[in-house]
């Protein structure tokens, strides 16, 4: 069982172990994430530090993954240094434990990290407006901006193969011919769909290979939960939890946000006339997005931004279905169908950007000015 509470002993021993001054810490459960237990420490004299234990449950290789951050966050430090920034608050700052590594193990083998913690901020799991939903698009296109020389090809691939689509494309194939449960059949439409867009799944990865476009260091998870507000004036100014940093393409991070936060029905939603990929939300994306780059995307880049989209989608959509023709064994349910709803609204989403595909190409030119 993950719990949050810690023992007094356990408490003590990881935060002696962290290079913090020195104060009578209290250290409390704190934010809504899903992933690791986080727990903010604070002495009451205004040292406050975000301590994390890391899921090692789902990241197997906390060394390759805490190499991968330390290394991502300092190269952004001196980014946001050289562009007049703040870098202890535009960036997280990772602090060393007692023997200079990036994490602890405790006794009980639990694996621990501890950030500055980001003073004066929100994090909101839902847009309240489309505003902050642009302003999360900014984040995450600094993001691409401050990384931009950064060599992502000596990052470790943490999760190998993650948006590798053809290779999911035939693990869906697989199942399709496997079909253990015999739910093919309920899904015949669905499976034409995508075997028809075979072509499709492969051209950024086709693209990626022939260096038409570069590798990037790339987030994976560019929900708006993962970009820290400023309280005051709720500019996107931090971007979080960089577990799934890695090796990628720019497109695919873009094209993530978009078929998550710009769809206008929630994932698993059963009715798809309410099921629609934005427009008006994805210009806002597209805009905070484009302005946060600032023109470091090469011209590729810029023109496969909505097949980033249409490809993360499609992937996704594939996903739920190969899972739901295995017996949903990855993605968790909590009714039945579940998975083959979510697969539905994904599949309707590409349909929905193939109709809106010029006008996707147009906002995208008028964001560029
Ligand atoms: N350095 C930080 N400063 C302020 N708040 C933080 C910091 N790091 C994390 N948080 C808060 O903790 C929450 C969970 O952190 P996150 O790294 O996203 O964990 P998870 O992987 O479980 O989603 C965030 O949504 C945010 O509210
Ligand atoms: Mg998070």
């Amino acid at each position: 069982m993950r719990k949050n509470h810690l023992s007094p002993e356990l408490e003590g021993e990881i935060l002696s172990n962290f290079r913090i001054p020195s104060g009578e810490y209290t250290l409390v459960p704190y934010g809504s994430g899903h992933i690791n237990d986080t727990l903010l420490a604070g002495n009451g004299k205004g040292d406050r530090y975000i301590f994390q234990r890391i899921n090692n449950n789902i990241f197997q290789d906390v060394p390759a993954l805490m190499g991968n951050i330390l290394r991502v966050t300092e190269f952004l430090q001196d980014s946001v240094r050289k562009n007049g920034g703040d870098p202890r608050r535009e960036s997280l700052t990772v602090i060393r434990t007692v023997d200079n590594a990036p994490y602890y193990q405790d006794r009980e083998g639990g694996y621990w990290r501890a950030y500055l913690f980001v003073e004066d901020t929100v994090c909101r799991d839902r847009a309240e407006t489309a505003e902050e939903f642009a302003q999360s698009g900014e984040a995450f296109g600094r993001f691409q901006k401050l990384l931009a020389d950064f060599p992502a090809d000596s990052l470790a691939e943490t999760i190998p193969d993650f948006h590798n689509t053809p290779k999911r494309f035939e693990a869906f194939l697989d199942a399709i011919q496997k079909d253990p449960l015999g739910r093919k059949k309920e899904v015949e439409r669905e499976i034409e769909f995508l075997l028809a867009r075979r072509e499709d799944m492969s051209r950024l990865t086709e693209a990626l290979r022939k260096g038409e476009l570069p590798l990037r260091v790339t987030h994976n998870d560019t929900k708006l939960n993962n970009v820290l507000l400023d309280r005051e004036t709720l500019r996107g100014i931090c971007v979080i939890d960089l577990d799934t940093v890695m090796p990628g393409l720019s497109v695919n991070d873009f094209g993530d946000s978009i078929r998550f936060g710009a769809s206008t029905a929630p994932e698993d939603e059963q009715d798809l006339s309410k099921v629609e990929m934005s427009l008006s939300l994805f210009r806002a994306y597209a805009e905070g997005f484009l302005r946060g780059c600032d023109g470091r995307l090469t011209e590729n880049e810029y023109a496969c931004l909505p097949l980033g989209a249409k490809t993360m989608t499609m992937e996704c959509g594939m996903r739920f279905l190969t899972d739901y023709l295995l017996g949903d064994t990855y993605f968790k349910t909590h009714r039945p169908g579940q998975n083959l709803d979510r697969c539905r609204t994904q599949l309707k989403l590409v349909a929905d950007m193939e109709g809106k595909w010029a006008e996707m190409e147009r906002i995208i030119s008028e964001c560029r000015g």
